[in-house]
């Protein structure tokens, strides 16, 4: 049991990025060198995908011509002897992957972009990353955690992670009856509650492992928080009908939705990259330590 097809709703407007993402698309932001599409590819592909599935929206022909062939770039790199570069290019997609692109027209919502991607999908258990979430999942991918939880139970799968009460405004919020360590089945799923009426504080994080039967539910999912089709919804229907876990992934998540969470992940994937880590590490701590003097020589001027 291996789920081949991975979905990923890219047509959000990355509106918290402007003017960054005026022309082009928040996932081909990069964290030093790769863009958060190009990770949530990679996780996909470490669990197993093997078809790729785009939902796209208005200016976000960058993601499509990134993991297209690059003839002229790759016979450019080949001919002046770069032969690190031009490895590092032809392996943005592996051999054997396809990927297939389906505009959103209309931005209905989390819930249709993935009704959106029904026809590519079928009638088989697939995965929905949102690349604005990076997870760092250490010993094994977030969505390579949550096949084996699939694979043992057989059933839906969502990435879950405790967040402070406060933040509840901004994620599903579940509600769980436990069912082993770090795993629970949902009783009750929430978009966006406040905080005095969210069911907990166990946040579901962008990796889904979802039925189709999702998407018949999404199809008469009315309109929900904000105007728009929400999955959650669509989840909350199908709680009704079939077991999904709230699993909480290890590891390490970045909202690089927001832009303090993006830094952070610059920062910290900087820390780890094989090529920066020393010297970045040197300036962040000559940095932090000219910091400190700083203050003290402000605080002696004051
Ligand atoms: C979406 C989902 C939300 C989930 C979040 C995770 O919200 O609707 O349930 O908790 O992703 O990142 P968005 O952040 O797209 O508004």
């Amino acid at each position: 049991m291996r789920i081949r097809k991975a979905v990923f709703p890219v047509a959000g407007m990355g509106t918290r990025f402007l003017p960054a993402t005026k022309a082009s698309a928040k996932e081909m932001l990069p964290v030093v060198d790769k863009p958060l599409i190009q990770y949530a590819v990679q996780e996909a592909i470490s669990a197993g995908a093997e078809e790729l599935i785009f939902i796209t929206g208005r200016s976000k022909n960058s993601i499509m011509d990134h993991f297209d062939k690059a003839y002229e770039l790759e016979a450019e790199l080949a001919q002046k002897g770069k032969e690190a570069l031009l490895q590092t290019v032809q392996e943005i997609l592996p051999p054997g992957i396809t990927c297939i692109f389906i505009r959103q027209a209309e931005a209905l919502g989390l819930g249709h972009a993935v009704l959106c991607a029904w026809p590519a999908v079928g009638d088989e258990d697939f995965s929905v990353i949102l690349a604005d979430d990076l997870i760092d999942g250490r010993l094994r991918p977030c969505l390579a955690q949550m096949q084996r939880v699939y694979q043992e139970y057989g059933t839906s799968v969502i990435a879950c992670e405790r967040i402070p009460k406060e933040d509840t405004g901004s994620y599903g919020v579940v509600e769980v009856q436990p069912v082993g360590p770090g795993l629970g089945e949902i009783r009750r799923i929430v978009e966006k509650p406040k905080p005095e009426e969210a069911p907990s504080n166990i946040a579901v994080v962008g990796r889904y492992i979802l039925t189709p039967r999702i998407f018949k539910l999404i199809q008469s999912t009315p309109r929900g928080k904000g105007g728009e089709i929400q999955l959650t919804d669509a989840i909350q229907a199908m709680i009704q009908e079939q077991t999904v876990l709230a699993y909480e992934f290890e590891g390490t998540r970045y909202d690089c939705g927001s832009k303090l969470g993006y830094l952070k992940a610059n920062v910290e994937y900087g820390l780890k990259h094989p090529e920066l880590a020393t010297e970045f590490r040197d300036y962040l701590g000559n940095l932090t330590a000219n910091w400190g003097q700083g203050e003290k020589s402000d605080a002696r001027k004051k």
